[in-house]
């Protein structure tokens, strides 16, 4: 089989190194792909956002399986025009990807079905919201309803700082026209959680659960980052919210979808906060979630293309999804100054034979060059959470790139919640 891959990070590194165990399959073609994603599949010099070129190099090149990984491609219609041309694809159309791109939207959605969420407000006129925050409880959460590279939420301390957040999004307009709308939510406390989902619309099975570190320092200070690290799973996830989360929202959210005419193909990402009143929604994503997937995928030990293969023909009730009882930690080494400004081209020294997701590398005269914030992934799992932290920053000492920062303490709340 010919597989191709869309998108260009860590995310999709760990993907196609999954998709490459798959007896069957000859060759991947990643678009873009990166400098050392190379490695593993053959990089095509086109954009994850460039539909028609996507199209046009799937039908001339015979893929058999696409596999579309970011946000935006999805959003934009990748899938719908995908599949228009007979290229099976895995990934939910626009019409369900919306879930993700558009968070008045998926409020509604949550609203409409009862599923449990923060409660929130609306707004498309930045006096009304403005009028909104002079009197509603604080802190407040500020968001732009549309995609904004995970960056649109604002969580406002103070009534001043959330004026300024509607000013920004809404009147400066920072995340461009996804600030044309504001969603103003009440602000939630708790341990995070992440699941991934796999579904084809019917079934809905949960992956195995994960916890991100979106803050750029230690400590979970700093600015908002993409994500400077994970683990799974999520010892805050424990088979009793796992069987709450499956009555109150999983198996909810996939039929609501179906009754709006929205059925949704694909991985289903549910950002969660475990709040005292129980299990509630932050955000879906209509995608896998980045760097959630570098540990969640190497703990899978089922074929990750044949249940690929099965959501697509709608039979994923057909196949047993099958995880290791290992844990994964996956440190993010970046670039420093990232999320703000940074260099890059700095040559990566790095050893060959451990899990390492290259995010954002160039070939640069053969060398492999630093070219973006976030640059490695270095995933290790191991018996026990403890020890896959320790050898994976064991792992990230044998890495070596001029600028190179990285979290010292993954992991460490989860460690403390285990004991308790
Ligand atoms: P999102 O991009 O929607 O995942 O939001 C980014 C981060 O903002 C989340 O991971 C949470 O840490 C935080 N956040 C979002 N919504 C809320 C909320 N209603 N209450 C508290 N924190 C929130
Ligand atoms: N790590 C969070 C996300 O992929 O949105």
């Amino acid at each position: 089989m010919k597989v191709m891959v869309v998108g260009g990070g860590g995310r999709e590194h760990a993907i196609i190194k999954k998709i490459k165990e798959n007896k069957n399959v000859e060759e991947i073609f990643a678009l873009p792909g990166n400098g050392g994603i190379a490695a593993d599949a053959t990089c095509v010099d086109i954009g994850a956002k460039d539909i028609d070129k996507i199209v046009e190099f799937a039908v001339s090149n015979h893929i058999d399986f696409a596999v579309v990984a970011p946000d935006d491609p999805l959003v934009l219609g990748a899938v719908d025009a995908l599949n228009a041309k007979g290229i099976k694809t895995f990934g939910p159309d626009s019409k369900a990807a919306i879930i993700e791109g558009s968070k008045a939207f998926s409020k509604d959605l949550m609203k409409k079905y009862n599923i449990p969420t923060a409660q929130y407000e609306t707004f498309c006129e930045m006096d009304k919201a403005l009028e909104y925050v002079q009197n509603c409880p604080i802190p407040v959460v500020v968001k732009a309803d549309g995609l904004a590279l995970g960056k649109g939420v604002i969580i406002a301390e103070t009534r001043e700082q959330a004026v300024d957040a509607v000013k920004t999004i809404m009147g400066d307009k920072v995340f461009g026209d996804s600030g044309n709308k504001v969603v103003i939510e009440e602000f939630l406390t708790g341990p995070e959680v992440s699941v991934l989902s796999f579904t084809d619309g019917k079934t809905i099975v949960p992956m195995i659960s994960s916890m991100d570190h979106k803050r750029a320092l230690d400590g979970d200070k700093g600015l908002n980052t993409g994500g400077m690290g994970t683990i799974a799973p999520n010892p805050y996830y424990t088979d009793e919210v796992a069987a709450i989360c499956m009555e109150t929202i999983f198996k909810p959210t996939v039929e609501a979808m179906n009754k709006e005419g929205r059925s949704f193909s694909g991985c289903l990402y549910f950002g969660l906060m475990i709040t005292e009143k129980g299990p509630k929604v932050i955000e879906y994503n209509c995608r896998f979630g980045d760097p959630e997937t570098q540990v969640v995928l190497p703990l899978l030990e089922s074929d990750l293309l044949d249940i690929m293969l099965k959501i697509y023909d709608k039979e994923l009730d057909q196949i047993e999804v099958k995880f290791s009882d290992k844990s994964a930690a996956c440190v993010v080494m970046a670039s420093d100054g990232y999320p703000g400004k940074y260099e890059t081209g700095f040559e990566i020294s790095m050893p060959l034979d451990k899990n390492i997701y290259v995010a954002g590398a160039k070939l640069k005269d053969g060398r492999l060059v630093t070219g973006g914030g976030r640059v490695l992934g270095v995933t290790e799992t191991a018996p026990n959470l403890k020890d896959a932290l320790d050898k994976a920053y064991e792992t990230v000492k044998s890495v070596d790139f001029a600028n190179a920062y990285y979290r010292k303490d993954i992991g460490k709340r989860a460690l403390m919640a285990e004991r308790n």
